[in-house]
C-alpha cells in the first residue's frame, strides 16, 4: 500500500499575503542537488539520506522544491520543539527585529539575554536553579560540552573524564573524546583521558544479561572500578552522561541507575555533568530529562531546542564550580539576540502549554503501537524511548540471537526503511549501533492525526522493506557509521 502524499495533514501553511515568499532555488531542485553534490564536502550527512531541497516548512511539514510534502520526524536533529516556523517563535523574532536590538553583541548584557536567562532559570529543576550560574558558549552543543568539561577540570584540578558506551557529545576534541562511536573518531584517535563505562542498554546488554540486572551491574562495575587502586582510573574531573542517549539509539537510562550515578559521583566528589542537548525542553516527557529521576546534577549542557530553531548553547552549573578566570571559555558568537528571543518564547510556550506532558502521552501511544507490531513484523527487534524520543531497532530475524535474545543488526534493511519512509512522505533518520535504529523526534506539537500518519507510513515502509530482497535501496546512499548531530 502506498499512502498518498500531500493530504491535508501535510499541508504547509500558505505564505501570508504582503510578505515575500522564500527564494526559490535557482534552477530546479535536481540542479540544486547536483551542485550540492559537486561542491559540498563528502562529510555531508543528512543531505545524503534526504535528497530533497526544502523550500518551505511549517509545523511538522516540510515542502520540497518539487512540491512534495513530508512529515518531519527529524526536527533539525531534535532542535525544533515547536516544529518549523511556529507562530510564537516567528512573533518573537519579528518583535526583536522591529525593536532595533543589536543582533550580535558578543557576551554583553542585553534585555533579550536577561529575559532568556529568566525564562530558562524558571524551568530548571528545583535545587539546581537557585544556585545556578550560566555561561553562554559558541552556538553549538559541542562547544557547551567543551566548556562543561573545562569548567570541571579547572574546578577539580584533574583531567580525566568518565563517559559511556553509546554516548554522543559532539565533534570538537574533548566532546569527541567523550563520544562512543568509533567511526567518527577515525582515522586519528582523539586525545583525551576518557574512561569508558557501560551504559545500560537492555536489548544489547554490555554484560550479556539484559533487563534491570544489566543496569545494576553497570552501577556495581562503575563503583568498584573507581575504588580499585589498580583499576587504572586516576581521579577524574567529571562524569558526563545523557539521561536518554539520542544518537546512541534512543536508549533511556533507568531512573534508578541515574540516581546511582549521582550517588557514586557525589560520594567521590566527582562533578556530574548531564548532557541535555537533545533531551531538554520537554522532549522526553519532562521539561528536563533529569527530572524523571529527581537527581540534581552539578552541570547541565543545553543547546538545540533552547534556541527556538536558532543556534544557542549554554552550560549551567552550580555556582561553587565557578573558578574560571575572565575569558576562560570565550568565543565570538555568544550573543545571538534572535536565538535568545526565540528560545525564551519557546521555553515559556512549552511550559505554559504543558507540552512535556503532551510529549509523554503521545510518545507512550506511538511506542505502544510500534511495540504491538513486533509480532507482525519480526524485523522490529526492539522499540524504546521516552516521550518523543523514540527508537525502533531493526534486526535480521533469520540471524542467531545473542545471549539476551537480541538478533543481529540489519543496517542495509534500515537504509531501505529510511528511503521507503521518504518515498511515503516521512522524514526519519537512523542512529544507534550499526545505524539500525529508526529514530522518531517529531515536534512536541504533533497532533494525534499526524502521529497516526507517521505510524502508518513507518509501518508500511518497514513492511515493504522487510518483504523486498536486499540490495534494492533507492534514492539514498548508506551513511552507516557516520556521525550526525
Ligand atoms: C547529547 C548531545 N550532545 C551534544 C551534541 C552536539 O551538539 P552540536 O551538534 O550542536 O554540536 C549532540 C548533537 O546531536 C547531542 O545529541
Amino acid at each position: 500500500m502506498t499512502l498518498a502524499v500531500g493530504s491535508p495533514l501535510d499541508q504547509a501553511a500558505p505564505v501570508p499575503s504582503g510578505r515575500a515568499a522564500a527564494p526559490r532555488p535557482a534552477g530546479d531542485g535536481d540542479a540544486v542537488l547536483r551542485r550540492q553534490r559537486s561542491r559540498e564536502s563528502s562529510a555531508r550527512t543528512y543531505a545524503r539520506s534526504f535528497p530533497i531541497v526544502p523550500v518551505r516548512a511549517h509545523g511538522m511539514t516540510v515542502e520540497g522544491a518539487d512540491g512534495r510534502r513530508y512529515l518531519d520526524c527529524l526536527s533539525g536533529a531534535g532542535t525544533l520543539a515547536l516544529g518549523h516556523n511556529h507562530p510564537v517563535v516567528l512573533e518573537a523574532l519579528r518583535r526583536t527585529l522591529d525593536s532595533g536590538a543589536p543582533l550580535h553583541i558578543l557576551d554583553l548584557a542585553t534585555a533579550e539575554k536577561d529575559d532568556f536567562t529568566n525564562a530558562l532559570f524558571d524551568t530548571l529543576p528545583t535545587g539546581f536553579a537557585d544556585r545556578a550560574r550560566i555561561h553562554f558558549c559558541g552556538p553549538a552543543g559541542t562547544d557547551a560540552v567543551e566548556a562543561a568539561l573545562k569548567l570541571m577540570q579547572t574546578a577539580t584540578g584533574r583531567r580525566g573524564v568518565l563517559a559511556f558506551t553509546g554516548a554522543y557529545h559532539g565533534m570538537t576534541a574533548g566532546a569527541l573524546a567523550a563520544t562512543g562511536n568509533v567511526a567518527v573518531k577515525e582515522p586519528l584517535p582523539t586525545a583525551g583521558e576518557v574512561t569508558r563505562l557501560p551504559y545500560p542498554y537492555p536489548y544489547r546488554c554490555p554484560f550479556g544479561v539484559g533487563g534491570e540486572r544489566g543496569a545494576e551491574l553497570s552501577a556495581v562495575y562503575t563503583e568498584r572500578l573507581l575504588d580499585d587502586p589498580s583499576g587504572g582510573v586516576v581521579a577524574p574531573a567529571a562524569m558526563i552522561v545523557e539521561a536518554v542517549q539520542g544518537e546512541g539509539g534512543a536508549v533511556p537510562a533507568p531512573d534508578g541507575w541515574l540516581r546511582e550515578m549521582r550517588r557514586i559521583t557525589a560520594e567521590r566528589s566527582i562533578p556530574l555533568i548531564v548532557d541535555e542537548v537533545q533531551t531538554g525542553v520537554g522532549r522526553t516527557g519532562a521539561m528536563w530529562a533529569v527530572q524523571h529521576s529527581g537527581i540534581v546534577p552539578d552541570a547541565m549542557v543545553l543547546s538545540k531546542a533552547i534556541g527556538g530553531s536558532l543556534p544557542l548553547a549554554v552550560v549551567v552549573y552550580r555556582d561553587d564550580y565557578d573558578g574560571w578566570l575572565p575569558g576562560a571559555h570565550t568565543g565570538t558568537f555568544r550573543g545571538n539576540t534572535l536565538a535568545m528571543a526565540a528560545g525564551a518564547a519557546t521555553l515559556r510556550f512549552v511550559a505554559a502549554e504543558g507540552l512535556a506532558e503532551r510529549a509523554a502521552a503521545v510518545g507512550a501511544r506511538i511506542t505502544s503501537r510500534l511495540t504491538a507490531l513486533r509480532t507482525e513484523l519480526p524485523v522490529i527487534g526492539d522499540v524504546r524511548g521516552r516521550g518523543l524520543m523514540i527508537g525502533v531497532e531493526l534486526v535480521d530475524p533469520a540471524g542467531e540471537p545473542d545471549a539476551c535474545g537480541a538478533l543481529p543488526p540489519a543496517p542495509e534493511l534500515a537504509v531501505r526503511v529510511r528511503a521507503g519512509c521518504l518515498e511515503r512522505g516521512l522524514i526519519v533518520e537512523l542512529g544507534g549501533r550499526h545505524d539500525t535504529v529508526v529514530r522518531l523526534l517529531p515536534p512536541l506539537t504533533i497532533s494525534d492525526e499526524q502521529a497516526d500518519a507517521v505510524l502508518d507510513r513507518l509501518t508500511d515502509a518497514i513492511a515493504a522493506a522487510a518483504s523486498t530482497p536486499a540490495g534494492t535501496a533507492s534514492g539514498t546512499a548508506a551513511t552507516a557509521g557516520q556521525g550526525r548531530a
